[in-house]
């Protein structure tokens, strides 16, 4: 059997060995409580913990004490968009968000308008991007929250943060992004960007599953959440629970190695992808690029094939692990409401494929992988199962 290549990156990553070795003594020999101060183990613990907050912090220029530990993205995304809704109630019941958004964010929204708030789902232009204009003239005398995403999941395009996290600023509103795709990839500033809630996750930058983060800013403004999980207070009382001491030390861990790798892996995953792209392009023919040609996430490339569909490609690429733009529900497959929004129809939905590299990918897992697209594209449209463009 030929070599497995791993080209869906977006989705997760695999555990850095340098995490898992950070990770592993807190798992058997520094296996406190965080919150048991009464002794070593916990004490132990606890510093630990303390450690990979500051470094979580310091990826994006905040404090240790604005970081509070989740069990991922999902986790961190209701706790800002239900925490908001409830704690700034008495303000106003009027939620900004994008039709692009992960399903972590949607399904919040949804239940925030059945429990009679409003929200407001703006549109993107061609390339996946939300028109600052836009944002400024949804909000309204009755608006709490910006809620808009750093970098997309299936196209990679990354938000105009700073020009948002402005107008949230000038009109005292506040601005949370899910940069769950964002964190340990590109440069983020919470302070630079008026970013006033962010939502983190380990397992998109090379740490374990399962642990996640928020940010929630301290101070100008200081902002309020109301807890979505009740018990034992921790976390400043946002995030009640034990806290995952191994998981948390393999996040600081992944953040820092991310600091410091970040800048020559981006230039080597932004030369890949556009390798990928010119060479399905040159052999093809028409081939569409999903999400935006240069503000993209360096790692992601979101592609369609005119005439074929993902879900005929995908099977025959068989050890090439690349992601499609759909999603099957219980009854059918439904096209990915992201490549819909761009404006192309759904037939461009149903075609989309994302690849995406990352630390492990090796130049001849590149040629490979994509070598063999071309020639599956091929055979398909030779045996005719496919209508050429
Ligand atoms: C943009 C975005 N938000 C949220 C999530 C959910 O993250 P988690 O798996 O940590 O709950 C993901 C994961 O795919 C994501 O890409």
């Amino acid at each position: 059997m030929s070599e497995r290549i791993y080209l869906d990156y977006n989705a997760t990553t695999p555990v850095d060995p340098r995490v898992l070795e950070k990770m592993l003594p807190y798992f058997t020999e520094v296996f406190g409580n965080a919150a048991s101060n009464d002794h070593d183990f916990g004490l132990e613990a606890k510093r630990a913990v303390d450690n990979a907050r500051a470094e979580i912090a310091k990826t994006m220029n905040a404090r240790p004490d604005e970081i509070i530990f989740t069990s991922g993205a999902t986790e961190s995304d209701n706790i800002a968009l239900l925490g908001v809704a409830e704690k700034y109630a008495h303000k106003g019941n009027h939620i900004i968000t994008c039709v692009t958004e992960h399903k972590g964010i949607l399904d919040c929204c949804q239940r925030l308008e059945e429990m009679g708030k409003q929200v407001t789902y703006l549109p993107v232009d061609e390339f996946g991007r939300v028109n600052p204009d836009d944002v400024r003239q949804a909000i309204t005398p009755h608006t709490i929250l910006i809620s808009l995403m750093a970098a997309n999941n299936e196209i990679g395009t990354i938000a105009p943060l700073a020009e948002i996290g402005t107008i949230a600023a000038e009109n005292k509103t506040l601005f949370h992004t899910d940069a769950t795709q964002a964190f340990g990839h590109i440069p983020l500033d919470v302070q630079a960007m008026n970013i006033h809630i962010m939502s983190i996750s380990a397992h998109k930058l090379y740490g374990p599953k399962g642990i996640g983060a928020l940010y929630r800013r301290r101070s100008s403004p200081r902002v309020q959440l109301s807890p979505v999980i009740y018990g034992g207070g921790h976390e400043r009382g946002l995030r009640s629970g034990t806290l995952n001491v191994p998981g948390i030390v393999g996040f600081g861990e992944a953040a820092r190695l991310a600091r410091r790798e970040m800048t020559v892996e981006s230039a080597r995953f932004h030369s890949w992808t556009e390798q990928i792209h010119g060479r399905l392009q040159m052999a093809l023919g028409n081939v569409q690029l999903n999400g935006h040609p240069t503000e993209r996430l360096p790692h992601n490339l979101n592609v369609s094939i005119p005439g074929l569909k993902a879900r005929a490609l995908i099977p025959q690429l068989k050890n090439i692990a690349i992601a499609t733009g759909s999603a099957c529900t219980s009854a059918k497959v439904e096209p990915s409401h992201v490549i819909e929004a761009l404006g192309f129809g759904s037939e461009r939905a149903h075609n989309a494929i994302r690849i995406s590299v990352g630390r492990f990918t090796t130049d001849d897992q590149i040629e490979t992988a994509t070598e063999r697209i071309i020639e599956v594209v091929r055979e398909l449209r030779a045996i005719n199962i496919i209508t050429a463009p």
